[in-house]
């Protein structure tokens, strides 16, 4: 039988205000072209995050770099030949990018942008937790800091953690898993692996609603309802796909419905609306955004990159990121653990690694 026992409940993580920029036409096309003129001045390539501004992701797209989920994302800066990897997204990506490649300087626009499971799962804490059961193979969700990683067997990401818990419970392994409560009760749910849970939830994904989602869906019976799997069981429950951010994107692309109900961070529409421009996208419930709705499909630190802060990173050569040579030896092996294990498993679907 599963098991899911989850340590002490978790104090509040404080969510910053911040609005995504807002440019007039001639200064976002002046900062496109110096920050084009920079990328190629400094070998640098810029990789963003589905949740990051439009522009972010236009101008990523324009200038040969990336748009993808986080497990694409350390796998393009691992494979791209540029020296300087500019990250778009929050601080955990720039992190791997920096353990993946610690001789390439990974710049971020501001390293302020953090993530709610990475805040909600101090390493001195989880190192405890970990001791106290050693029994257990320890998985971590990318969105955690490079300490926690180090202290991991294994790193996954919400593309992978299916295949990866069901390979370690065909091992008979039983698993640590942190820190997002609720993608490990969906893995657990799913694949039926013994899983002792961490208590931490992601600040945007949480706040989409059940009920609400029930009311949207008889409003909406042609609607497909695509959800992210950091989101609560209620919602999960209804989904008719559930998956990382590119399986939603390409669940857009490739089903025959003409009309979904999206539930993740609305800044996954851009790609979805470039993806399949005919077709309906309705955000998932949340509280609205009234006084008991924190952070309303929208990630507060993904908005803390603009086209501003990454051209001074880049000219300035600011907020670079650092991780010990140590702790990031250590982070190394969950990490390209992940890495080789999905490389493999593409190799097994479609014969080469190019999918
Ligand atoms: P993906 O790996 O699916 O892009 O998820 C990252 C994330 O932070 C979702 O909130
Ligand atoms: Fe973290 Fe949630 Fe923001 Fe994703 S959306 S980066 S999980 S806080």
């Amino acid at each position: 039988m599963p098991v899911s026992a989850i340590p002490s409940p978790r104090p509040p993580i404080a969510i910053p205000n911040t609005a995504q920029e807002v440019l007039g036409e001639a200064e976002h096309d002046a900062l496109c072209a110096e920050i084009t003129a920079l990328l190629r001045a400094e070998d640098a390539v810029l990789v963003a995050h589905y949740y990051t501004s439009p522009e972010i992701q236009a101008l990523a797209d324009a200038t040969g770099g990336h748009v993808s989920d986080s497990l694409d994302m350390a796998r393009f800066g691992h494979d791209h030949a540029a020296s300087t990897l500019v990250v778009a997204g929050v601080r955990f990506m720039g992190e791997t990018a920096k353990i993946l490649n610690p001789e390439k300087r990974v710049l971020m626009p501001d390293l302020a942008a953090e993530c709610s499971l990475d805040l909600g799962c101090p390493a001195d804490e989880f190192s405890t937790f970990c001791d106290a059961h050693p029994d257990r193979t320890v998985v971590v969700y990318a969105n955690t800091s490079a300490a926690v990683k180090a202290r991991a067997d294994w790193m996954v990401t919400s593309g992978s953690a299916l295949d990866v818990v069901n390979h370690l419970k065909d091992r008979g392994e039983k698993i640590l898993w942190a820190p997002d409560r609720y993608l490990g009760d969906y893995v657990q749910n799913e694949t039926g692996a013994d899983m002792l849970l961490w208590n931490g939830a992601c600040v945007v994904h949480e706040e989409f609603k059940g009920e609400e989602l029930h009311a949207l869906r008889r409003a909406h019976p042609e609607a497909r309802v695509l959800v992210h799997p950091e989101s609560p069981r209620a919602v999960i429950e209804q989904a008719d796909y559930v998956g990382s951010t590119s399986g939603l994107i390409n669940e857009v692309r490739m089903a025959r419905a003409t009309e979904f109900i999206v539930a993740t961070d609305r800044g996954i529409f851009h790609k979805m609306r470039e993806a399949a421009p005919g077709k309906v996208l309705i955000e998932a419930p949340t509280a609205g955004r009234s006084a008991t709705c924190q952070s309303c499909a929208a990630c507060p630190w993904m908005a803390m990159n603009g086209l501003r802060k990454l051209r001074d990173a880049l000219r300035d050569g600011r907020n670079t990121i650092e991780v010990p040579a140590a702790v990031a030896a250590r982070a190394r092996r969950p990490i390209a653990r992940l890495l080789d294990f999905a490389a493999a498993r593409r190799q097994e679907v479609y014969g080469n690694n190019d999918a």
